[in-house]
């Protein structure tokens, strides 16, 4: 896959959607699915760092997931991200890459929040492969929240300016937006940020997407003629 040909996007955004249908057709509880899709998350992001793809951002919880997804689903996945991020982050490290982590951490549990806010500031400024996980994200409350900080601040902004008071501020806009289960939108994620980016579909749910299903969207991306308005 690694041919001289391709070109690789910088930054990849993942929706990481199929999880809920892939554990039904199982006949399992939703939150085995959530599982298996933390498995492959792990496997996907080793995979993107041994491609040399420099950023991979993940969405692991939307701000409407966790104000519309019943308690006890929502508790499953806390439970999973205080295992990832217990036993994961200093692995990734070890391996040169960083985590940062965009969204709302107040509403999650307190415990949560620190566990997530200490790993990212476990980890160097700056390494060769960065995995974001984005927790309590959406692009509408993300846009507001800078709106407000200009505000207090009386600032008007620039584009740069702007773009300095989003969660993704440092972080090149992704290049490749994929999802993952079948759905053809955006579901919030980076809606700013991927003005310009390529999008791919799958259908595959998510915990059965493999490193293969990945490296497709990856040759796809590199076919794409990206124009940036140019003619
Ligand atoms: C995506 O999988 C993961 C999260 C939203 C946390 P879903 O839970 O949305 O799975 P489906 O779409 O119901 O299959
Ligand atoms: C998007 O999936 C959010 C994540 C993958 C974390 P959803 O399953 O929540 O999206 P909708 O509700 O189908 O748009
Ligand atoms: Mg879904």
């Amino acid at each position: 896959m690694t041919t001289p040909e391709i070109k690789l996007p910088k930054h990849v955004g993942l929706i990481m959607d199929g999880n809920g249908r892939w554990a039904k057709l199982r006949h399992m509880p939703r939150s085995f699915g959530h599982n298996a899709g933390m498995n492959r998350m792990i496997g996907l992001a080793e995979h993107a760092q041994k491609l040399g793809i420099k950023y991979l951002t993940v969405y692991a919880l939307s701000t409407e997931n966790l104000s519309s997804r019943p308690q006890e689903e929502l508790d499953g996945l806390f439970t999973l991200f205080r295992k990832y991020f217990k036993s994961n982050v200093k692995k990734l490290v070890s391996k040169g890459a960083r985590v940062k982590i965009i969204g709302d951490l107040t509403a999650l549990p307190e415990d949560v929040a620190k566990l997530l806010e200490d790993s990212e500031k476990a980890c160097p400024d700056t390494a060769g492969f960065t995995l974001v996980f984005a927790i309590n994200y959406g692009t509408r409350s993300e846009i507001l929240r800078a709106c407000n900080l200009a505000v207090e601040r009386g600032e008007k902004l620039d584009s740069e300016g702007f773009e300095k008071l989003l969660y993704t501020h440092g972080l090149p806009d992704p290049d490749l937006i994929i999802r993952t289960g079948g759905e053809l939108r955006l579901s919030n994620f980076l809606t700013y940020q991927a003005a310009y980016a390529e999008l791919y579909f799958s259908d595959v749910l998510f915990p059965d997407f493999t490193d293969g299903e990945f490296d497709k969207a990856i040759e796809e991306f590199s076919r794409r003629e990206r124009r940036f308005g140019n003619v």
